[in-house]
């Protein structure tokens, strides 16, 4: 097999792609062949030491994968070689194969397409369980989405645009806002261009939005913070512009409004039967049609560095799937 493998979590420039022993699933995992991984922002973090989970040396990074499986070990009876299946964890699918904890892999049911598997249920688990159980989404609700047309963004737009909710979607450029009207959202702001207070009165009519979906963090928060309806849920999702922000704790007061914390990995740990009913829901949308990845580019998988810079330079519109050749 073939693998990028880090040896030391300095970046991604000391990633290397190497040839390493073909491994054999111990009792209770399998043997994936990767068809496709896709880049989330955690994988850009733990390769530089910077993500809260620190795998022992070497590893190999890619926290997000599909593709079928080749080989179980003992004690395996769910999966077989052949079912096609989707995994995440925190790392191992920027590779040809990987090995996962049989309970931990998802079965793609039938007409999922693979490609898509590979770019799902971490971007639509963490939007679905932010909108729908910690923002509690109501159908007519206004949904702010900030970082809109990045991974989580896009598949944020589009649960809450299938759960019946109005969606205002927020961007750094033009053609990621025409992205956004692409996939659904009513209204779009460019927050580079205009002001994010003064779009949101004018595109609520002073009201202010129900939901605010925020994976950047930084300089948009307050302002998003500030310009929340009334009864108004704000979800700490991510920090993808780097600065943890702070918020004056008087807006919360004025605005009865909450700050909601989503984390969806300690979630899928402690709330199983939530998860599952979670990605039941989103299994169900995917199949009438109303979600679908929104796939930037596909990929060679030894394309992984210049994904990596893609990622760190703001430039993804959606998801960069890494694709393996069908031979490997
Ligand atoms: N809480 C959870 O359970 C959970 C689960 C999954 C992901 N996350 C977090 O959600 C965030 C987004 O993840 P993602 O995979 O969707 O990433 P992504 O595809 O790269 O999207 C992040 C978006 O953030 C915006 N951004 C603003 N400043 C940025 C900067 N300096 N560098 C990069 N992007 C910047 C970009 O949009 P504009 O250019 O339009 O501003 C970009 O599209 C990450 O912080 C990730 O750790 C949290």
């Amino acid at each position: 097999m073939h693998a990028w493998l880090c040896e030391n979590p300095v970046g991604v420039e000391a990633l290397a792609w190497k040839e390493l022993p073909t491994p054999q699933p111990r009792a209770g995992e399998v043997r994936i062949a990767v068809r496709a991984a896709s880049l989330n922002f955690p994988d850009l973090l733990i390769v530089q030491n910077k993500y809260q989970v620190k795998p022992p040396l070497p590893f190999v990074p890619g926290g997000e994968y599909a593709g079928h499986v080749d080989a179980v070990g003992d004690g395996v009876t769910h999966l077989k070689p052949g079912d096609a299946v989707a995994a995440v964890g925190a790392t191992g699918g920027f590779a040809t194969h990987a090995i996962a904890p049989a309970a931990s892999v998802i079965p793609l049911p039938p007409g999922f397409d693979v490609e898509d598997g590979a770019a799902f249920a971490f971007t639509y688990g963490t939007s679905h369980h932010a909108l729908m159980d910690r923002g509690a989404l109501k159908p007519g609700e206004t949904v702010l989405v900030l970082g809109a047309a990045g991974g989580v963004g896009t598949a944020a737009v589009q649960i809450a645009k299938a759960a019946g909710a109005r969606v205002i979607g927020a961007a750094s450029s033009e053609e990621k806002c025409a992205l956004l009207r692409e996939i659904g959202a009513d209204a779009t702001i460019d927050y580079v261009r205009d002001n994010l207070r003064d779009a949101l009165k004018g595109l609520t009519d002073g009201r202010g939005p129900d939901i605010v979906y925020d994976p950047v963090g930084g300089e948009w928060a307050e302002p998003a913070f500030r310009s929340i309806a009334w009864r108004g849920r704000y979800l700490v999702v991510g920090f993808a512009g780097g600065a943890i922000p702070a918020l004056p704790w008087n807006l919360a007061l004025l605005k009865g409004a909450s700050v909601v914390g989503v984390f969806w990995g300690d979630f899928v740990r402690r709330e199983p039967q939530a998860f599952a009913h979670s990605m039941a829901e989103l299994a169900r949308w995917y199949a009438e049609g109303r979600i679908k990845p929104v796939i930037d580019e596909r990929l060679p998988m030894s394309a992984l560095p210049e994904a990596y810079a893609r990622m760190g330079s703001r430039q993804v519109r959606g998801k960069l799937l890494l694709v393996n050749d069908a031979a490997a």
